[in-house]
């Protein structure tokens, strides 16, 4: 059945309509329609213009007409990196840090993201799909309407399966678009900590565990966490190789708590995006800014783990980069799953601008999940993923920190969340 809405009334219809993705001064470019109007057909958007404009064409077209009463809409927003399923939240950690202890001195003594392995080794499906759910409402609740979601809790072959299958079975039960990505290789899981446990630990993962995860299309990237403490470039490297053999496409956490390499092998390896980038150095973010790679920030994790030094995004920007933000949605690191949080953050800590910090979420992250044709700006064709916030300037979406104004979200056409009800 075919079904024709008219969303009329728009303050600002922010469109971020145009090439993509977004580079250098293009970052501002946030295509802004005052006093406009989206017209969406079957889940997919028609027309988008000025209010009179479009409601003239759409005259005697029988569209169900939604009045937003001068409100803001931007394009769904797209969370390109989140750590979706895990048991519970990490609290303890947080108070110890609070005290003075290191995230990474947490990690060394068996809590850090081997508590989370323990306890989702312990949770049944049921459970977590239930607190997966009540995630992805407040998602939703907070605009967005994509995501991409790693496995990387489980690292064992039942747990990881266990994740994945999970994020199939999510993708069909609710709303939200999920994208699926393996990381097996987020660190060496306890039953590999010995000499020499690390590479075997890699050997079990390209002989065993990505081949399963390939025959039956669980995921679309493998992701490594290159870091001090987890995987070194070499190790990666392997990885990268397997999946790509098996059609998963690569993207990383790098440069995260320390510079390793992992910026240039993710342009090695023509990742789909590099994420963190807090370490690089300066020709680290040259090489970035002519590369495909996306580069995506996530100032939450610093912001939760009250670290001074932010990603270098102006340096990244000027370079050329192809900059994106995400919320790293995670009990250990980054537990906000608000983009409009991620936004504030971007703006205040890392300079900038609020339309570079929507591009970054919308048509950015899109490309970061090879969707851009699809999905990250409000054009003809493109999915009617909407964002309406309860506010009369896109700018104000980053400045009224720390409360939600998101008012309604919808996917393909559909509204998926809108306050009060
Ligand atoms: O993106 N860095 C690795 N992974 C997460 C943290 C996971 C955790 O601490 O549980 C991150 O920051
Ligand atoms: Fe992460």
């Amino acid at each position: 059945m075919s079904e024709t809405i008219l969303l009329t009334g728009c303050g600002q219809v922010v469109t971020l309509a145009g090439p993509a993705p977004r580079r250098g001064r293009a970052l501002n470019d946030a295509g802004v329609i005052k006093d406009g109007a989206v017209l969406i057909r079957d889940g997919k958007i028609v027309t988008v213009g000025k209010r009179a404009t479009v409601e003239k064409r759409t005259q005697a077209r029988g569209a169900r007409k939604l009045d937003l009463g001068g409100r803001v809409v931007v394009p769904g927003l797209v969370d390109s990196h989140t750590h979706l399923i895990f048991a519970a939240s990490r609290a303890d950690e947080y108070e110890k840090r609070i005290a003075g202890a290191s995230y990474e001195q947490i990690a060394k003594s068996g809590g850090g993201i081997l508590s989370s392995v323990r306890k989702l080794r312990a949770a049944s499906t049921d459970d977590l799909k239930r607190a997966a759910k009540v995630h992805l409402a407040q998602f939703a609740a907070h605009g967005t309407t994509t995501l991409e979601a790693k496995s990387g809790y489980g690292l064992d072959f039942e747990s990881e399966l266990k994740i994945l299958h999970l994020l199939r079975d999510l993708n069909r039960e609710q709303p939200i678009e999920i994208v699926p990505t393996f990381l097996g290789a987020h660190v060496v899981p306890p039953e590999y900590r010995h000499p020499g446990g690390a590479d075997e630990y890699v050997n079990f993962l390209v002989r065993l565990l990505l081949p399963a995860v390939a025959l039956e299309n669980l995921a679309e990237y493998c992701d490594v966490f290159v870091e001090r403490g987890a995987f070194t470039v070499p190790q990666a490297r392997r990885l990268f190789a397997a999946a790509r053999a098996l059609g998963l496409m690569p993207r990383l956490h790098a440069e995260q708590l320390a510079r390793t390499g992992g910026a240039r092998l993710a342009i090695e390896v023509e990742a789909a995006s590099v994420d963190h980038l807090e370490h690089v150095n300066a020709a680290d973010i040259r090489a970035l800014g002519k590369s495909d790679v996306a580069c995506t920030l996530l100032p939450g994790c610093d912001f939760h783990l009250g670290l001074q030094r932010y990603a270098p995004a102006r340096a990244l920007i000027s370079a050329g980069a192809i900059v994106a933000l995400a919320t790293d949605f995670n009990p250990g690191t980054s537990p906000t799953l608000s983009l409009p949080m991620a936004m504030s953050l971007a703006c205040t800590q890392m300079r900038m601008t609020p339309a570079e910090a929507l591009a970054a979420c919308t048509i950015n992250a899109a490309y970061a999940l090879g969707r851009q044709a699809r999905l990250g700006s409000i054009e003809p064709g493109k999915d009617a993923d909407l964002a309406v916030f309860d506010l009369s300037d896109y700018r104000e979406i980053p400045y009224y920190f720390g409360v939600n104004h998101c008012s309604m979200t919808l996917k393909r056409g559909k509204v998926i969340y809108r306050r009060g009800s």
